[in-house]
């Protein structure tokens, strides 16, 4: 384990579940971070981009692992590899391009080439190494799994797979991926910008923060986009609606009820009558089934323990990558449903561009926040005492009939709560067999309609 000043029962207190508290220093602190790329980013399932950006065989797009570069490929056989964008030999980066089509790749350094299979093929003057095994000589493979078109890789052998770590997590996430049986297609290119925070201050937002949306951050998004027959108070935010808090794992999402006045100032009106009227909108109420699922109005929020974050009806998803206690890089890119006219294709990139993109207008709103929050904890006052985390705690939280999970009032941070245990129960288990025996209940299957089978009141108490 990475060497670390920290002992477990100090990084325990770090976080309370229970009074809804967390100690800032988990945005500063050097050797917690340290630990964080250990025992969260190398044993957590982290999403590296969507299937439509590598179709055929030969493909590839470079990513992280936490700050471990990747190459994911896809192979002849349609499947997919992750691994270790370092060449075995002297440890340079193998692929220096974003994306591609490639046959091999030739290490720039001395020349060794690996085929798309991260296999060691080809070394000059390979008569000087009598002793080198080629076949033993490749990168790390990470393991691979995709979920509705998303590419996920996870370093740990002992991980469950994708389907149990993410749980009820799936209902959530098929409100943007599962809206007809087309799936979903990434429209081109990754936006990749730099923003001096926390990668925690954005995950956690996405999976808890419907709070900042109703008050001053976005009215300035909001008001940029007002159609001329809008005043702003008929774009209030709404008042009803839910945060999902997941059962375990870290996960969490909220949604308003119904109303789609913050998707129609934040992506116009054809976006709007995209989701809720004509043939699209009734084939995905006829595949959500339950009306409760039909119910949930874009943009839903949502992040997937720990850094991949959706957006629906923005359509949206980010990697939050962590570059240090202090800084991360954003990588985005938008879907649409596969099946849509062009039209709203390219509604789609050009609303998400406008909005939630390096020079968003929403996205200014939040990434201010969160760089004025990192630029003052490095006083040192600023880091004394701990962050308050406790709305909803005691008020209405419980099981609900038609959304899994532990659910209660949209305006919440229960869910932050569920991102910051599930993240100190990480850093505190040095493997996979530790973490699971914090599991509140053996079963944790899913049944039929995406409802964890667990009931809440078995999961008290942790
Ligand atoms: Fe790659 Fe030497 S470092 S060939
Ligand atoms: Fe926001």
């Amino acid at each position: 384990a990475e060497a670390t000043k920290w002992a477990e029962e100090d990084i325990a207190a770090l976080v309370s579940d229970q009074h809804g508290w967390v100690d800032p220093r988990i945005y500063t602190d050097e050797a917690l971070y340290q630990l964080e790329l250990e025992r969260v980013f190398a044993k957590s399932w982290l999403l590296l981009g969507h299937e439509s950006q590598i179709a055929k065989g030969g493909d590839f797009m470079t990513n992280y692992m936490g700050e471990d570069p990747v190459l994911v490929v896809r192979q002849k056989d349609a499947s997919i590899r992750v691994f270790l964008n370092q060449c075995r030999h002297r440890g340079m980066r193998l692929c220096r391009a974003d994306c591609g089509n490639a046959k091999s790749f030739t290490c720039s350094y001395h020349g060794w080439a690996y085929d798309t299979a991260g296999t060691l093929v080809n070394v000059p003057y390979s008569e000087c190494f009598p002793t080198l095994d080629k076949k033993e000589s490749g990168p790390l493979q990470a393991r691979v799994e995709t979920y509705k078109g998303l590419i996920f890789a996870n370093w740990d052998t002992e991980a469950p797979d994708l389907a149990t770590y993410l749980g009820e997590a799936r209902f959530y996430m098929d409100h943007m991926l599962d809206r007809t049986e087309a799936g979903t297609v990434a429209i081109p290119g990754i936006q990749k910008w730099v923003i001096p925070c926390n990668w925690k201050f954005a995950a956690e937002q996405f999976s808890s923060d419907m709070y900042h949306a109703g008050t001053t951050s976005h009215i300035s998004g909001i008001l940029a986009g007002l159609p001329a027959d809008k005043e702003l108070s008929d774009l209030a935010p709404p008042t009803e609606g839910n945060q999902y808090r997941a059962l375990w794992g870290g996960h969490g999402a909220g949604f308003y009820l119904d109303d789609t006045n913050l998707l129609a100032a934040i992506m116009g009106e054809k976006v709007v009558d995209y989701w809720t009227k004509g043939a699209a909108a009734e084939k995905a109420a006829l595949r959500f089934g339950a009306t409760a699922r039909s119910r949930i109005a874009p943009p839903q929020h949502m992040t997937v323990f720990p850094n991949c974050s959706l957006l629906s009806g923005v359509n949206t998803i980010r990697m939050w990558h962590p570059r240090g206690p202090n800084e991360m890089e954003v990588w985005t890119f938008t879907v649409v449903d596969a099946d849509a006219s062009d039209e709203i294709k390219d509604e789609y990139r050009r609303h998400t561009i406008r909005t939630f993109s390096a020079g968003g207008v929403f996205e200014q709103d939040d990434g201010e926040n969160w760089v004025e929050v990192q630029q003052i904890l490095k006083g040192y006052k600023a880091r004394s005492r701990p962050f308050v985390v406790s709305m909803g705690i005691g008020r209405d939280e419980g099981s609900h009939p038609d959304y899994p999970g532990r659910i209660g009032y949209v305006y919440n941070e229960n869910a932050a709560r569920g991102f910051y245990t599930h993240w100190a129960r990480m850093m505190t288990s040095p493997n996979w067999a530790a973490l699971n025996q914090t599991r509140p209940g053996s079963e944790n299957e899913l049944d039929s309609n995406g409802i964890h089978t667990d009931s809440v009141e078995q999961s008290a108490g942790y």
